[in-house]
């Protein structure tokens, strides 16, 4: 034991720790009232990245970011049962993370945290913000699947409509001029390396940020902001009914983290990382992804927006959110700290809710979007389980018609009920609508073997009404 104690003297003497450490950790607080519970969000957010720092740097040590063998090497990720649980801690903890950072800034926008002197506290934040959306973003092409590849494709050419860069960012993004290798290793090292390390920097300074300025005491009616008085009256305030931020404090933040940590492993074993879609499949360019609920939403309202509003929104749309963010602390920079006298922040916070919940809502069953888990049909429908039929309907699977085409109540709505096709196409009608494709369905040119094209239409040929009597056999003269 002595010696361990001579460890820490020497390792502190040279280094000053409990120095640097013991007046932050001791550093007085407002005393608890009934919004106490509310300031854990902030803390319960590091955690959870901390936890994705983790569990990131165990799934990069079985990854392979190659367009060759991402897509198996996280097949074989998720098929050993530590694998499993790890990719399933980082799909729930990035989840925990995005409630978390939301709710967090949803509290201080709501309790006005962040008037002076605690201005820079919130821009931080905003970028803090900004960069887990872009972990979640990037972190979803790495599966390597449809959803993923699909998700990227569509977000670069909408950022194409980005007046005078748009091209130029949709290169970046994609690192070329279609997802591919190179997208996936640009996607990597913005996962990996980048962003992580920008979100540890800002975090540094946020935190630094909040020892300096101090947490914000809980909002009161009759005591508006007034920035001339408001750091003598703070540290009046501590003086008068602070108390050590530990343990009075942390505890609490203590407890959150321990029950976030234990959620998150709790799902992770329960329920399993999400499956992998199929692999990519450039034949379905045009195809709308499904993309994690915190995306849902947007991609939603983008597609039921009249067309020529689209390029409008998706540019106006984040700017002015980001723009109102940026400027918030400027604008209201003192005043009344109340959600109760600001009943327009009530509004806004539930605006938004409303619309990330309805719009997520309305995503999930949206007609316009293919369905890209539709099971291959069954033998009933075909009719038959070999020959030519039986293989378009393979086919007719395999590349994609079924996302969007209905053919006996299987698959996605987005295109026409082929269920009758044989009575309403002439096989040379077909073969037109799958070569040179529609405004929603892409061209299948090049992507489609003779044989697979002649064993699609003999499938789509046996789709009638009244399935045809074979001849009668010749009657004997
Ligand atoms: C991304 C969704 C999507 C995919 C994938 C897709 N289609 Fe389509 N398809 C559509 C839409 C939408 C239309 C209607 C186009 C129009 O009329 O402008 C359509 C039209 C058709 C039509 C004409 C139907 C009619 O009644 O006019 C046929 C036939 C057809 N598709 C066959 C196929 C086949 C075969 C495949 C697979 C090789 C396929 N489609 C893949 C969306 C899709």
């Amino acid at each position: 034991m002595q010696i361990f104690k001579r460890i820490w003297l020497w390792f502190d003497d040279s280094t000053g720790l409990s120095a640097a450490l013991g007046p932050v950790m001791s550093h007085p607080v407002p005393r608890a009232r009934k919004t106490a519970w509310f300031y854990v969000l902030g803390s319960a957010t590091l955690i959870a990245f901390l936890i994705q720092v983790a569990t990131g740097i165990a799934l990069a040590s079985g990854y392979v970011p190659s367009s060759g063998q991402a897509y198996s090497s996280l097949v074989f990720i998720s098929g050993a049962p530590i694998g499993r649980i790890i990719r399933g801690i980082h799909y729930f903890g990035a989840n925990a993370m995005i409630i978390l950072i939301g709710l967090h800034t949803i509290r201080v926008y709501l309790m006005a945290s962040y008037k002076y002197p605690r201005q820079v506290n919130w821009l931080s934040g905003v970028f803090l913000l900004l960069l887990t959306l872009l972990m979640a973003f990037t972190g979803q092409l790495l599966r390597w699947d449809q959803t993923g590849y699909w998700s990227v494709l569509i977000a670069a050419q909408q950022s194409g409509r980005v007046p005078i860069i748009g091209n130029w960012v949709g290169h970046f993004i994609l690192a070329g001029d279609s997802v591919g290798g190179a997208t996936l290793g640009r996607f990597y090292a913005a996962h990996v390396f980048f962003f992580p390390g920008l979100i540890f920097l800002l975090v540094g300074f946020h935190l630094y940020l909040v020892v300096r300025n101090g947490i914000s005491e809980a909002p009161s009616i009759d005591r508006p902001v007034e920035p001339e008085t408001y750091r003598t009256w703070y540290h009046a305030l501590l003086a008068r009914e602070g108390e050590a931020f530990w343990p009075y404090a942390l505890w609490r933040d203590a407890v959150f983290g321990l029950l976030v940590i234990l959620t998150v492993v709790g799902l992770a074993i329960a329920i399993g990382p999400p499956g992998l879609g199929k692999p990519p499949d450039p034949t379905i360019v045009q195809a709308t992804p499904r993309p994690e609920w915190y995306f849902l939403w947007y991609y939603a309202i983008l597609s039921l927006i009249p067309k020529w509003s689209e390029s409008l929104v998706m540019f106006w749309g984040p700017v002015i959110f980001g723009g109102a963010l940026v400027l918030l602390p400027l604008v209201a920079r003192k005043g009344q700290r109340s959600p109760w006298r600001r009943p327009w922040s009530i509004a806004i916070v539930a605006i938004v809710l409303f619309m990330i919940a309805y719009y997520g809502a309305v995503g999930k069953v949206a007609p316009w979007s293919p369905r890209m888990d539709a099971p291959p049909l069954p033998a009933s429908v075909v009719g038959t389980t070999t020959g030519p039929i039986a293989q378009g309907a393979k086919v007719f699977h395999d590349k994609g018609c079924e996302y969007c085409h209905l053919v006996s109540g299987y698959g996605g709505i987005r295109g026409p009920d082929l269920t009758y096709a044989g009575d309403t196409m002439t096989p040379a009608e077909i073969t037109t609508r799958i070569y040179s494709g529609a405004t929603n369905m892409p061209s299948y040119r090049g992507n489609m073997t003779p044989e697979e094209l002649s064993s699609l239409l003999a499938f789509l040929e046996s789709r009638h009404r009244q399935p045809i009597q074979p001849p009668a056999p010749a009657a004997n003269q």
